[in-house]
């Protein structure tokens, strides 16, 4: 700044001494407004480090290989809490309230990261892919070249893999400066976990005064590669851990669902819900008909009748933010709806839950919790028919999922 004075004082002494003054006043002019301009400038940053240190970040413990590992809290002016940490860009905890206004953490979790590493953790809260779901025997071809994964849930390929999946990985945190959100960013490099291309992406969790958790996602590739984000959140909105999910009522915005073989991959079809116990046009308790969602399958279906897990396509035109699911818990009133520009949402009924020890002394128990995980459908990559999951160079893969809580 004082150089800045000094220089104009130069010019202004070649000239005479009524133009001097006049100039003079019009450096101090500048020289005040610089002064001015640096003060709302030094304001404006306070302002913005306020909002930023309005997310607290704290420390979730060290992985086995040494990484710190944060977890950053988002509030919002009516009270809602949701936490998230950079292992996995995973939701760890998420309270909302009943009709009473009583707060509940209704997402399964770990208190640290060792949970997140331990064998309880069956993908809790966790940003999942590359490629969310299932690809057949671990194989495609993008290009004519084809690509093997790993078989982490045999005969198949699940979530992304194994070390590198998406949902074991630290990623960058980022607070907003204005709002309640928190990104984290991460590049996968070519050929990690088997999938081609170096792929960029960008997650970020807003917490909204109106009551909803907002999922962005957002990612680039240098190669074409197959892309299908998801989290992975259980949720109980009786409270995370206090039993099943059986009488939770659920409604899904779905006509159609794709069936699967005995090892959970679309066969290729897409089938009407109506006449079966996939039909959750109209709320329903998800326990009412577990044993007929048997049907839904192939005769042979192992993991039928453990419960759902079925891939529905969402009504309505992908793309677009549409509502895919309604979850009500009767006793406490707590009631979410899940708004997708996703093709697809998977229901997952807990069936693999174990009763693995959780937050705060909580246990999981056998369908336990429900994941709602939209999606693009399983294996749409050896699936011509269905929506493509193909990420191009140049193109940027952008979806936004809503979780919007409130009470009936
Ligand atoms: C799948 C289940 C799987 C579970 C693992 C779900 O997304 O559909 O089949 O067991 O994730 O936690």
């Amino acid at each position: 700044m004082r150089h800045g004075s000094d220089a104009s004082l130069n010019i202004i002494d070649q000239t005479n001494v009524a133009s001097r003054r006049g100039s003079c006043f019009i450096s101090r002019m500048r020289a005040t407004l610089k002064t001015i301009g640096n003060f709302c400038a030094l304001a404006l940053i306070a302002n913005f480090m306020t909002a930023c240190s309005s997310i607290p970040k704290a420390s979730f413990g060290t992985t086995k290989a040494g990484e710190a590992i944060e977890i950053y809290t988002l509030q919002n002016k009516n009270g809602l809490i949701a936490k998230v940490t950079t292992y996995g860009a995973t939701l760890v905890e998420l309270h909302v309230p009943d009709k009473n206004g009583q707060l509940a953490d209704v997402v399964n979790g770990f208190d640290d990261v060792s949970g997140y590493e331990g064998d309880g953790n069956q993908y809790f809260g966790c940003t999942t892919g590359r490629v969310c779901n299932r690809i057949a025997k671990g194989k495609f071809t993008v290009d004519g070249t084809e690509y093997t994964l790993a078989i982490n849930n045999d005969p198949n390929h699940l979530h992304g893999g194994n070390d590198k999946a998406l949902s074991k990985q630290v990623w960058k945190a980022s607070k907003s400066c204005c709002g309640q959100s928190v990104t984290f960013t991460l590049t996968s490099p070519d050929g990690e976990e088997g999938y081609p291309g170096n792929l960029k992406m960008k997650v970020t969790y807003t917490l909204t005064d109106a009551n909803e958790l907002r999922i962005d996602y957002e990612a680039t590739t240098d190669q074409a590669t197959p892309v299908n984000l998801t989290n992975h959140a259980y949720f109980n909105l009786g409270g995370a851990g206090s039993g099943t999910v059986l009488d939770h009522l659920l409604t899904l915005n779905a006509d159609k669902y794709t069936p699967t073989d005995d090892t959970l991959i679309p066969t290729g079809k897409i089938e009407a819900v109506a006449g079966t116990a996939l039909d959750f046009r109209q709320p329903h308790k998800i326990g009412a008909r577990i044993p007929d969602s048997a049907a839904a399958k192939t005769e042979d279906c192992k993991t039928a009748t453990l419960g759902y897990d079925h891939n529905f396509v969402v009504n309505g035109t992908a793309g677009e933010l549409r509502p895919a699911a309604k979850l009500k818990e009767p006793k406490s009133g707590r009631v979410l709806e899940i708004f997708t520009d996703q093709p697809a949402i998977q229901l997952y009924s807990g069936n693999f839950l174990k009763s693995q020890a959780g937050k705060n002394g909580k246990t999981y128990p056998f369908r336990g919790a429900v994941c709602l995980e939209t999606q693009h459908f399983p294996d749409s990559v050896n699936h011509a028919n269905f929506p493509s999951t193909i990420l191009q160079p140049g193109q940027t893969y952008r979806t936004t999922t809503i979780h919007k809580f409130s009470v009936e």
